[in-house]
């Protein structure tokens, strides 16, 4: 469901959000926060929804961060509650049976930047501008960045970001290993990598993002043994036998999530 200030564009295999605060650069407001909750936990119910792209409005950022004028009105105990419940909201997004793709334009900055991070994928406008200048605020970056980054780039790319709070640009992300594609026309990159998506079976996405973000942390003996248990949920399922079919058939198959 839309709010004021997370619109929804649903669409047959993939939802298109946009975080609507360009007054503020589209920044982690409350409300924004409470909106992709909302959808986050929507979406997950789509059984069809292959994938969800993350967008920002206007044309000047995906997300600047913290609302730091929300902010300064906030007690440290307000903060906290805040910073719990933003963390929260990334959490449920990088655990969603969703594949989300960021689509980054402008200001990533902050938590701009770990909400990107808590994605599976990212695609940046060339004009985009990403980092986490925590440091440079007197806090840290408090929605995983320091964790979800090294595991990313790495750790010497990962300190140097978050100790410098330095900022790049799409080409040099990209390079790091952040971005996945870099684009004139972000948003029609996204959609273009949702047509992707849109080829394979939903429980298939679900089971290989699990497979991978869960088996990351694990020792690989571990790790097999949960790529296994993922590769069962797709046995009994109706597009198991359809994606046989369809090849058996030479057309394309019709997945429906079941
Ligand atoms: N929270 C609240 N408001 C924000 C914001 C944020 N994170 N980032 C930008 N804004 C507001 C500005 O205060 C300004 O409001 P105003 O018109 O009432 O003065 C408006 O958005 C436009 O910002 P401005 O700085 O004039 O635009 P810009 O395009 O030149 O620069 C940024 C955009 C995002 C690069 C710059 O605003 C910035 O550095 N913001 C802080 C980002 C940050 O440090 N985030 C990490 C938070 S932990």
């Amino acid at each position: 469901m839309s709010t004021e200030k997370v619109i929804v564009e649903k669409h047959p295999t993939y939802w298109l959000v946009r975080i609507n605060n360009p007054e503020r650069r589209n920044a982690l407001s409350e409300a924004v926060v409470d909106g992709l909750i909302a959808v986050t936990a929507e979406v997950a119910r789509e059984k069809a929804v292959r994938a969800v792209i993350l967008c920002g409005a206007g044309d000047k950022a995906f997300c600047a961060g913290a609302d730091l004028k929300e902010r300064k009105a906030m007690n440290p105990d307000q903060v906290r509650v805040f910073v719990g419940k933003q963390l929260a909201m990334m959490n449920a997004i990088a655990a969603s049976p969703k594949v989300w793709i960021a689509a980054l334009q402008g200001a990533c900055l902050g938590g701009g930047l770990e909400l990107a991070l808590s994605c599976d994928l990212r695609v940046a406008n060339t004009n985009t501008v990403a980092g986490l200048p925590e440091v440079r605020l007197g806090i840290i970056p408090g929605a995983g960045g320091t964790q979800r980054l090294p595991r990313l780039v790495g750790m010497a790319k990962a300190k140097e970001m978050i100790l410098t709070g330095m900022r790049m640009c799409a080409e040099h992300a990209q390079a790091m290993g952040i971005v996945n594609r870099v684009a004139e026309d972000h948003e029609a990159a996204a959609i273009e990598l949702a047509g992707e998506l849109a080829k394979a079976a939903p429980i298939s996405l679900t089971q290989a993002k699990r497979a991978v973000d869960a088996g990351w942390d694990l020792p690989l003996e571990a790790g097999m043994l949960l790529e296994r248990a993922c590769y069962d949920v797709t046995i009994p399922t109706k597009d198991r036998l359809e994606g046989l079919q369809a090849f058996a058939e030479k057309r394309a198959p019709n997945y429906i999530g079941e």
